[in-house]
């Protein structure tokens, strides 16, 4: 099999030694490793194709990377038979813009596009791809697409499956299906797109997109805001919307928890307060219309409230270096939580004005059953989409008998209280390997089942990423 793939795609295309090949079978927080016979990197689609070909001859699974940034272990190569070990496909070597088209908006890619990249190769055409998270200067666009990623920005532009016109994916058997034309209208029956977004690989390898553009917002302003709770940060978010609903694009609800993280382990870090809020929102208001006084809508909105208590402090950007100062605070927790301890991660979503009530529920039942452990809360509140951190200090979390029952056991707890809230356990990160077992949990067995079906239809042999989606 090695020297068939080493035909197709040559000495740069494949990996075989296991130093080499190290980076490719290990998660980016090394909290989990997997196997594989080899890395390939293909350079094309058809080579993709090629290689998935035989590794359908070869019975052999194949997992598909991106950038390995995912949060949920749906990255790691983990073969569920030891004779068959299976083939790593990363995406890398496959990072052409194909095509963009003011007009239509819409930007063709290679799926191994990284994000950063494309939103400056969109910048010169006067457009933006408005996709914006932490991990953008290393995930792919298959990568994205595969997880359904939401960014800042959700709240205006939504997230990846808003973003998508149309997508090409290689099938397990290697054929080809291609849909690129990027139509705005095309009713012709299954929008089979949609299957692919959010797979997280276990339907096909995405090698490419169209992908819908926008005009660029040259108009913004930025604040970060002190409130005193959630209960105001959402009863604010139901202002900005009667106010100036269209041009909030980033509505983020930050615990001083994580900010006092972000400051012991980030560099040029830069607080605006005398002290770290309690609550912090991070607010973004854009416009393509530079005649609108963003500015002054913060000043009008904030003033009021700063008149009646509700908000404690204010502080709006006034140069684009401290707009930059606010977001790169946003951005690091992730990089900040793996420093600071075992952080577990939570990506729930209730409706907006459920996140209060469910935050209360959730310290209440987290610090009698999990004292050790410091709740730390970043939430794209525009989305009700809450990311509950418990973090254990690394000394104790050492200590523990068994890691992995503890995980579970905060885990069923925090999800619990979402369903009770009718939240979702998987906002954005999706369910990897890691939440196989609160999908069959938690999904309702109708659902649960079709998806199975749809699964076996397009992967009857299941070489496609096992172990992800399905246990
Ligand atoms: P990978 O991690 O390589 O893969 C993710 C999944 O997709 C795997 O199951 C993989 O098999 C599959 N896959 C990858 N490429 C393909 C392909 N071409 N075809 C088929 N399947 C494929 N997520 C958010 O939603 N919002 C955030 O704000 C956010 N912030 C983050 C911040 C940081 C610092 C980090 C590290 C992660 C963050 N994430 C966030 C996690 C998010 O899932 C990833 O950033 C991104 O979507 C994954 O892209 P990737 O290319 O790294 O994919
Ligand atoms: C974020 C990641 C954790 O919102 O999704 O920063
Ligand atoms: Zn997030």
């Amino acid at each position: 099999m090695i020297n068939r793939l080493h035909q197709i795609l040559g000495d740069k295309g494949l990996i075989t030694d296991p130093q080499e090949m190290h980076p490719y079978l290990i998660d980016w927080r090394d909290r989990r490793k997997g196997n594989a016979v080899c890395v390939a990197l293909p350079a094309t689609t058809e080579e993709v194709s090629l290689t998935m070909k035989v590794a359908a001859e070869e019975g052999q699974p194949v997992f598909p990377l991106g950038g390995n940034t995912g949060l949920c272990y749906g990255g790691v190569p983990e073969s569920q038979t030891e004779e068959k070990p299976g083939i790593v496909i990363s995406l890398q070597r496959m990072k052409q813009i194909r095509e963009i088209d003011a007009a239509a908006n819409i930007v063709t890619v290679d799926a191994g596009v990284i994000l950063a990249d494309l939103h400056e190769k969109c910048k010169p055409h006067k457009r933006q791809f408005p996709l914006y998270l932490g991990s953008e200067g290393s995930a792919q666009i298959g990568g994205l697409i595969s997880t359904n990623a939401g960014g800042t920005g959700v709240v205006k532009y939504g997230p990846m499956r808003d973003l998508v016109a149309g997508i090409e994916v290689v099938l397990a058997d290697g054929r080809i299906l291609s849909d690129l034309e990027g139509l705005k209208k095309n009713n012709t029956g299954y929008d089979l797109k949609h299957l692919f977004i959010g797979a997280e690989g276990t339907l096909g390898i995405i090698t490419g997109a169209a992908l819908k553009m926008h005009p660029e917002d040259t108009n913004d302003a930025h604040a970060w805001v002190s409130v005193d709770s959630p209960e105001t940060a959402v009863r604010l978010f139901t202002e900005f919307q009667d106010k100036c609903g269209p041009y909030v694009e980033a509505f983020e609800l930050v615990s001083g928890t994580e900010i006092d993280a972000v400051v012991r382990h980030i560099d040029r870090i830069h607080v605006p307060f005398d002290t770290v809020p309690d609550w912090s929102l991070m607010i973004e208001l854009t416009s393509s219309d530079t005649n609108v006084d963003l500015n002054g809508v913060f000043e009008e909105i904030l003033g009021e409230n700063l008149e009646n208590g509700s908000v404690l402090d204010a502080f709006i950007a006034s140069n684009s270096q401290q707009a930059e100062q606010i977001w790169h605070v946003r951005h690091s927790v992730t990089e900040a939580n793996k420093i600071e301890g075992m952080g577990l991660v939570h990506d729930v979503a209730v409706r907006v004005s459920k996140v209060p009530a469910f935050i209360a529920k959730a310290k209440e039942v987290t610090a009698e059953k999990f004292p050790m452990a410091t709740p730390i809360l970043v939430n794209h509140l525009g989305d009700g989409n809450v990311h509950y951190i418990l973090m254990f200090p690394h000394d104790y979390w050492k200590s523990v008998e068994d890691p992995y029952a503890l995980t579970d056991e905060v885990q069923t707890c925090v999800h619990d209280i979402a369903a009770e809230f009718n939240g979702t356990f998987s906002a954005e990160h999706g369910v990897g390997r890691k939440l196989t077992g609160e999908l069959k949990r938690l999904s309702d067995p109708l659902r649960y089942e079709m998806m199975k079906n749809i699964k076996k239809t397009l992967d009857p042999e299941n070489r496609m990423n096992p172990g992800v989606l399905f246990d």
